[in-house]
């Protein structure tokens, strides 16, 4: 009984009706289309022997993907990342591995220099950090003559690159300045936040500043080119940490979003070359009958025109292994700094002698505002720079930078929600449809190696594809996007795709309903293609209906194939029918009769199987799909069952064959192999089962014979498919039909 509710609570969850969300229940998204690895079209870099491809830098200037590895980096192509240009090697030297390895770490795998940081500096030569065996390190590198060049100037990592490979860590160049969060010690006890320039200024080493966090994204949002306020430009933080302020006896942990003013030297006195403007707030991304916030996995920022149109998109998965939902949320800039330019403060307060609790704080807040930057009020108050502030700001700032309220995401529900996948890695794209709109497009990375390629329309979340990447599977650790193209790393290796594939979509149907924004059917061409100016202009000679995939416009075809199959009495019968998407239901007709599932009749997603094939199982089968109202047929079949007559003739021929058999065997015997002489066999004993190859590609059956079920019959029940395995199934199905199949068999054990 609980399993039945099981499978229907599955079935509820997964059907099409909850796409939009059914209101009290969790939403849920299939992908319409499943894009396994072997027809993604995507190219794939990987060297031997070198692994952990998690660092890129995007040189459009240089046409190139700088790739950080395990000890190397490399130099790619942009366009066509299996085009190595350049390579430079960064080994750790056999003193550190020892080192290293003395002080308790693994000497092969942690002893070893992970490239973390790669930034494009002012002065064209890029940035480079690596762990270097538990001692960060970072240098100048240079792209010259066909040449990646390091200077092998060994400057300190401490705090700009982690030393533990395995650790979260973020970073973000600033006019040449580089902004870092990471640990900053051995042990990874000591988190901080910080820029490392001259006046080097980082995060207070307090739990209230930081609490055991994970470091995900910084973005720099350059805000003091255009502001009426005379703000300064902000460097935002997106990571995890353990909550203070929920009343749990277990560790809860929870979303956060922090910033800091470009500007800030620390203060005087008080916080003396630390961040006087290090705010933070919670980061919410509710998604229904969820208790424990989700976590922050990584950001993605848009700016579409100035600074107050950025918007952060983010990914987020639950904390708990055993409830496994990935959402997407999205934060507007103003929101955000709603919270932090006008928002109230959190103020610890002890109850019950050691307890602290953190409440909201409604006291007097000092003037200038605790953690404000330097605007055009606090200069006409007479402070220039961080360095006036006075203490009773300072000192505020100190001990309470948490806001108290929470950043919303925009609606205040996630843009997409997804159960049973963890989500690693967001980015996003503005696609301008057909008839001008813009739309954003995630591209979202999954623990299972593959892209999600989403579109949240007014509210309705459609994942167009799920684009499969690595095989075995590995989770996606990084992903850039250019113009037109995605790079996707992993620990063993990258891929490039392109961002829209709409060569993918063979039919009118298929194309419209796929409700990508980068595609339209173009009547004229008669195929799916990449939206451009032209079509623009001339849209009535191309279909695209996003909101509502209203496809009546596609021009009526016929294009599905019959095929006769002919089978022995009593065989399982397998008939092949994939609908090209995963949103459509299946249907099969016998004669024009729905086929319902039954001891005979078996529906699989991609298949029909018929037991015990009988005079009542034969007559013409089609196989249809339904999506959103609009049925294709796919495929027709024939079936006919050999009659006792039929038979008969089938065991003459058959025997005939076996003496064919046994003529070519002897010719093949001294000189030819054995495969050889099956594949003979088959392509004349084949009487009854006539015509099922003939009209389709061996690696794409409509369908195929299996083997007998029937108990009394030893085979082993393995469905084939691949075409050379297509003598072994013939021995087998012919080998089911009894007295045949003995002499079959006993002829060729004779031989
Ligand atoms: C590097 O890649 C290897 C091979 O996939 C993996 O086993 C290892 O965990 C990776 N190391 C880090 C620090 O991610
Ligand atoms: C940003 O752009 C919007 C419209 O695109 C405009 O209304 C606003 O004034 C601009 N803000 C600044 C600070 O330039
Ligand atoms: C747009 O695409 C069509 C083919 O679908 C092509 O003929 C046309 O030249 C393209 N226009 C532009 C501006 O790229
Ligand atoms: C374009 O289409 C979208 C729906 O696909 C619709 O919401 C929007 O109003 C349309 N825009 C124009 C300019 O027609
Ligand atoms: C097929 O028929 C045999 C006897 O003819 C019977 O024993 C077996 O249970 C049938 N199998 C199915 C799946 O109906
Ligand atoms: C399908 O048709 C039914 C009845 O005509 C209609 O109520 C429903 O909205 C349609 N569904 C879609 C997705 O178009």
């Amino acid at each position: 009984m609980m399993f039945l509710l099981g499978v229907l609570c599955v079935l509820c969850v997964w059907s099409p009706a909850t796409l939009t969300g059914g209101l009290g229940s969790t939403p849920n998204t299939i992908p319409r289309k499943t894009v396994p690895v072997s027809s993604n079209g995507g190219r794939l870099f990987r060297e031997e022997g070198v692994w952990n491809y998690t660092t890129m830098l995007l040189r459009e200037d240089l046409n190139m993907l700088i790739l950080g590895a395990r000890e190397a980096i490399f130099a790619l192509d942009l366009d066509d990342i299996t085009v190595k240009k350049a390579k430079v090697y960064w080994p750790v030297t056999n003193k550190e591995q020892k080192v290293c390895s003395n002080k308790g770490k693994d000497a092969a795998n942690d002893c070893k220099n992970y490239i973390k940081i790669l930034h494009k500096r002012n002065d064209d030569r890029m940035y480079v950090c690596g762990t270097k065996a538990f001692i960060p390190t970072c240098d100048y590198m240079s792209y010259a003559d066909g040449n990646l060049i390091l200077e092998g100037k060994q400057e300190d990592g401490k705090g700009k690159c982690p030393f533990d490979p395995s650790q979260r860590y973020t970073s973000e160049m600033v006019d040449g300045v580089l902004y870092s969060a990471t640990s900053m010690n051995f042990r990874g006890s000591e988190p901080v936040m910080m820029r490392s320039s001259e006046e080097s200024i980082r995060t207070e080493f307090a739990s209230t500043w930081l609490n055991e966090p994970n470091f995900i994204h910084m973005a720099h949002i350059r805000e003091g080119d255009s502001t009426p306020e005379g703000d300064d430009d902000k460097i935002y933080l997106f990571f995890s940490e353990t909550a203070v302020e929920y009343d749990s006896y277990t560790k809860v942990d929870v979303s956060r979003i922090a910033r800091v003013c470009k500007g800030d030297l620390g203060g005087l006195r008080t916080l003396q070359r630390k961040w006087t403007s290090f705010l933070k707030a919670r980061l919410d991304c509710p998604i229904p009958n969820n208790n424990l916030p989700l976590l922050v996995q990584d950001v993605f920022h848009l700016c579409p025109g100035n600074w107050t149109t950025c918007v952060f998109y983010a990914v987020f998965t639950s904390q708990l292994d055993s409830f496994q939902y990935s959402a997407v949320c999205a934060y507007k800039i103003e929101d955000i700094q709603t919270v932090f330019s006008k928002g109230k403060f959190k103020a610890p307060v002890t109850v019950e002698t050691s307890f602290v609790k953190w409440v909201m704080y409604s006291g007097d807040v000092p003037d200038p505002r605790p953690g404000a930057c330097i605007d055009n009020n606090a200069r006409r108050m007479g402070f220039t720079s961080s360095l006036d502030l006075p203490d009773k700001t300072l000192q505020f700032i100190k001990d309470k930078p948490l806001m108290d309220q929470a950043v919303k995401a925009s609606e205040e529900k996630p843009l997409l929600v997804k159960r049973g996948t963890a989500f690693t890695r967001i980015v996003v794209a503005t696609a301008t449809a057909l008839n001008g709109t813009s739309h954003q497009v995630m591209f979202i990375g999954t623990k299972s190696g593959s892209v999600l390629k989403a579109v949240n329309y007014d509210g309705e979340m459609v994942i167009m594809e799920e684009i499969q990447l690595f095989e075995p599977s590995e989770p996606v650790k990084i992903l850039r996007i250019s113009n037109t193209k995605l790079y996707v790393g992993s620990e063993v290796g990258v891929v490039q795709l392109s961002i829209s594939e709409c060569g993918r979509y063979h039919k009118c149907l298929d194309c419209v309903l796929a409700r990508d924004p980068y595609c339209g059917w173009d009547l004229n061409a008669d195929k799916c293609s990449t939206i451009n100016s032209t079509h623009r202009t001339r849209t009535s000679t191309m279909i695209q209906s996003l909101s509502d995939g209203d496809a009546r416009r596609c021009p009526q075809t016929d294009d599905s194939k019959s095929v006769s199959v002919s089978f022995l009495h009593d065989n399982t019968v397998k008939l092949w029918c994939q609908p090209y998407s995963n949103l459509a239901q299946v249907q099969w007709q016998l004669n024009g009769q729905p086929i319902k599932a039954s001891n005979t009749f078996q529906i699989l997603s991609d298949s029909l199987m018929i037991f015990n094939a009988s005079e009542d199982t034969s007559g013409h089968y089609t196989c249809s799909s339904v999506e959103r109202n609009y049925t294709t047929q796919h495929v027709a079949y024939d079936l006919k069952i050999c009659k006792k007559e039929n038979t008969l003739v089938a065991i003459v021929v058959v025997l005939s064959l076996i003496l064919a058999v046994l003529v070519i065997w002897n010719l093949c015997k001294g000189h030819l192999s054995l495969p050889f002489c099956h594949s003979r066999v088959k392509d004349t004993a084949n009487v009854c089962e006539q015509s099922l190859y003939e009209n389709q590609p061996p690696e794409h059956k409509l369908a195929s014979p299996t083997e007998n079920m029937n108990s009394n019959n030893n085979h082993v029940n393995v469905q084939r498919h691949s075409s050379s395995r297509e003598t072994d199934r013939l021995s087998s199905t012919v080998g089911s039909s009894g007295q045949i199949s003995l002499k079959y068999r006993d002829g060729e054990s004779e031989i």
